[in-house]
């Protein structure tokens, strides 16, 4: 059974990108554009999206950039980090001005030395055996979400299931309390927002919006550094504070930074993934028995279906360092290319009938996490476990869940989001 086709509504040229009513469009006609495109114009070329006027002066419209679709451009760019480059930006299309790249511009928007350097610092945290010495925290936590909704029949799946689970996890990593949860829910809602007028209200100010966000974050680590500096525990915040390379530690806008990126990659993606986990599983009950019937055997593989599915997060941007040619084309020093990591999860040349959502697909190669090269996803086995830990506990406590109506997507070319969703199930009595 097939829920996401790819239907052709639009011609090569009236595909638009950078236009965000394009992003607004249904789910199929998104694919059957991006299959044209992979076909067709596989390296396109797209004028840079607008930007609101409020912005326009610090973030001003650069030259445009080039779409790469197909599968294997996209791991080809993300091979040769020395070609195509991170560090003028790889989570905006236009360059960030000084004043947000403090902020946003992690090790996620950085190149080698620096780049190794900076993940040097926090890759212990997230490594697997890492990540399997904290199993039994992540079920724990999984069994209180479920805990506080089973006795309800039903709940906005988004909110108080599958956001809960990462946002907690990763709090807890990083040493902050529950009582700041709140806090980091809003602030990263609004930084990956792009805008969506539910968290960033029409006519407010975008930039003043983001930066508030951050700073709140910023204000919550200050206070935690303080506490870890000189007495450190095993968080990562303690890491961050601590660390002493070479001599060297990180300046307090590197830290603030840092912590900015694990927080809301941490919590906005894992979300996404889980919540487009229940809606596939609900369209394909087919492959929700399978999975239902072998937890275990079907999870390895399920898991990355879901990322593939879903692809939570849509592109990543490069830009290019020397002339180089990439899928048969010149590219120049200066250009910007935007890696579709949702297009290349659709490759027919890679994907058996791509537009399937087969938890037993083996193998899968996609892209979900990035492609193979420095930058791939430093949570993708925290991730992995989140997802796992999730639909086992459902499927063992609310076996029939499932979702209901249409979800409240959010509106951005950049995060594949689920705001709202609903679900019903049979209510439980709460195990905890
Ligand atoms: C299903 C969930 C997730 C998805 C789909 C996802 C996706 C991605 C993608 C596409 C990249 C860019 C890769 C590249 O440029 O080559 C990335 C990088 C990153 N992700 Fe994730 N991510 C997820 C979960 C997480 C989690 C739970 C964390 C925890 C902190 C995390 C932290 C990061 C960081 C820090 C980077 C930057 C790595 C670097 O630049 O070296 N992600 N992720």
């Amino acid at each position: 059974m097939t829920s996401v086709e790819a239907r052709q509504v639009l011609t090569l040229d009236e595909i638009d990108l950078s236009d965000i009513e394009f992003w607004a469009r249904p789910w199929a006609e998104r694919e059957g554009a991006f299959a044209l495109l992979r076909r067709e114009r596989p390296l396109a070329f797209f004028e840079e999206p607008e930007i609101p006027s409020e912005l326009a002066l610090v973030m001003p419209k650069g030259p445009g950039y080039r779409a790469v679709t197909r599968h294997a451009d996209v791991t080809e760019v993300s091979r040769h980090p020395e070609i195509y480059r991170s560090g003028q930006g790889a989570t905006s299309i236009p360059d960030m001005p000084e004043e947000m790249l403090e902020y946003f511009g992690s090790m996620i928007s950085t190149d080698n030395p620096r780049h190794a350097r900076l993940r040097r610092i926090v890759s212990a945290a997230f490594n697997p055996r890492m990540i399997k010495r904290i199993e039994e925290h992540i079920e724990l936590v999984a069994g209180s979400v479920i805990d506080r909704v089973a006795g309800l029949g039903g709940c906005d799946f988004v909110v108080d299931v599958a956001a809960r689970l990462p946002l907690e996890i990763i709090c807890e990593m990083m040493g902050i309390g529950p009582a700041d949860y709140g806090t980091v829910f809003n602030a990263s809602n609004i930084i990956l927002s792009q805008g969506d007028p539910e968290y960033v209200q029409e006519g407010a100010d975008p930039l003043l919006a983001f930066m508030t966000a951050a700073q709140d974050l910023t204000a919550l680590m200050a206070e935690l550094a303080e506490a870890r500096r000189g007495n450190p525990t095993d968080d990562v915040t303690s890491a961050l504070v601590n660390t002493n390379i070479d001599g060297e530690s990180l300046t307090a806008a590197e830290v603030a930074s840092f912590f900015v990126l694990l927080v809301v990659a941490g919590n906005e993606t894992t979300r996404n993934a889980i919540s487009h986990g229940l809606l596939a599983l609900t369209e394909h009950p087919d492959e929700r028995a399978l999975w239902r019937a072998h937890p275990a055997a079907i999870a390895a593989t399920g898991v990355d279906e879901i990322v593939r599915w879903g692809s939570p997060v849509i592109w990543m941007r490069r830009t290019v360092a020397e002339d180089t040619v990439l899928g048969g084309e010149e590219l120049h020093p200066g250009d910007k290319v935007i890696l579709f990591y949702n297009s290349a999860n659709r490759d027919e040349d890679v994907f058996l009938d791509p537009y399937r959502f087969d938890v037993r697909r083996s193998p899968n190669p996609h892209v979900g996490f990035g492609a193979a090269g420095p930058h791939f996803c430093l949570g993708a086995h925290l991730a992995r476990q989140e997802i796992d830990v999730m639909f086992r506990q459902l499927f063992e406590r609310l076996p029939d869940i499932e979702s209901v109506g249409e979800p409240d997507r959010l509106r951005s070319s950049f995060i594949n989001g689920i705001k709202h969703m609903d679900c019903v199930f049979t209510p439980v009595a709460p195990a905890g």
